[in-house]
């Protein structure tokens, strides 16, 4: 099973307790963090994150730069446990242009978990699903060049924060993907909650299309 989730809310959270936005996407790694373990748990093969997008570039200076060596400092922290519990880290998304000092640390953390099997954790960073589809199309037929075609389509798509959209957020994989939105700010979203998402789209019945 392959869920994506669109990680939002973490400036509002910070907000709602006058703590400067970096605070909430502290709160939303450690959210973040949690929920892999129990993805792991729930035998999820496949776990897509919004970490950044192709337009978050269009933020404030100081909050680009946070999100920048955050996401670097984080990289270091966690990819050896991510090793140890078989989770292969993988970045999706356009390298220019992100600077050489994130790509690197995205790049050892691939290295160093690529044998990983329990799960494929797809982080997209510098990610817009239109991007891709166009690098997909400029290098042959699309499904097969993808950025990770290996990756199964979509099958449940999440997103907190009460926002209804998509944001160019896995454009393709998601043709037939569930979608389930919760008011839930993404600092506050837990396993819990998870395991309430995963009872109520057991109870959908897929058609893909047919009857
Ligand atoms: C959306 O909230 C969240 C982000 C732009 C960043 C998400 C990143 C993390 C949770 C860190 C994850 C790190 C790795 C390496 C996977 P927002 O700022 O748009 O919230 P708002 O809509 O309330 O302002």
């Amino acid at each position: 099973m392959h869920i994506a989730i669109i990680m939002d809310g973490n400036g509002r959270w910070a907000e709602q307790r006058s703590l400067p936005r970096s605070k909430g996407h502290e709160a939303g790694e450690r959210a973040l963090y949690e929920v892999v373990l129990a993805a792991l748990e729930l035998d999820i093969r496949y776990l897509s994150v919004y970490a950044f997008s192709t337009e978050n570039w269009t933020r404030p200076d100081d909050e680009v730069e946070f999100l920048l060596n955050y996401n670097r400092d984080l990289l270091r922290q966690r990819r050896d446990e991510m090793k140890r519990r078989g989770v292969r880290m993988r970045r999706i998304g356009r390298r220019d242009p992100v600077p050489d000092e994130v790509l690197d640390e995205f790049d050892e953390a691939e290295r160093v978990t690529a044998e990983g099997t329990n799960m494929d954790l797809l982080i997209c960073f510098n990610y817009g699903g239109r991007a891709e589809i166009e690098d997909a199309a400029a290098a042959g037929p699309i499904r097969d060049n993808l950025y990770a075609p290996d990756v199964p389509d979509v099958d449940l798509l999440i997103r907190t924060s009460g926002e209804r959209r998509l944001s160019n957020f896995l454009l393709w994989q998601s043709a037939y993907a569930e979608l389930y939105f919760t008011d839930t700010l993404w600092p506050d979203f837990t396993p819990d909650a998870l395991a309430e998402v995963l009872r109520d789209y057991q109870a959908r019945d897929r058609r893909f299309g047919g009857l």
